[in-house]
């Protein structure tokens, strides 16, 4: 997992099975830091109360009657250069 900042947003960076995925740092349930948090495999887990997502879809993991989404933009590298699609 690593932390960039492109455009005044801080975004997550990490690599599952092959597949990079980009998401906002910024948790959606109250906006702790995920850099500060970890992941395993696919699962994102915020620092501050532990809730989990999957990086693949965005979707909360834990607590399962929770309906916050990551924040994800599309990502891609080219030429050996990542790109991240932010609005
Ligand atoms: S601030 Fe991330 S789970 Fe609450």
């Amino acid at each position: 997992m690593t932390a960039v900042s492109l455009n005044r947003h801080k975004i997550i960076l990490t690599r599952w099975d092959g597949t990079l995925y980009a998401f906002s740092a910024e948790c959606p349930h109250a906006s702790a830091d995920f850099s500060k948090g970890w992941i395993s495999r696919y699962k994102v887990t915020c620092p501050d109360h532990q809730y989990c997502w999957d990086v693949r879809n965005g979707r909360i993991l834990w607590p399962d009657d929770e309906n916050y989404r990551l924040k994800k933009y599309p990502v891609k590298v080219e030429d050996g250069i990542v790109k991240v699609k932010i609005e």
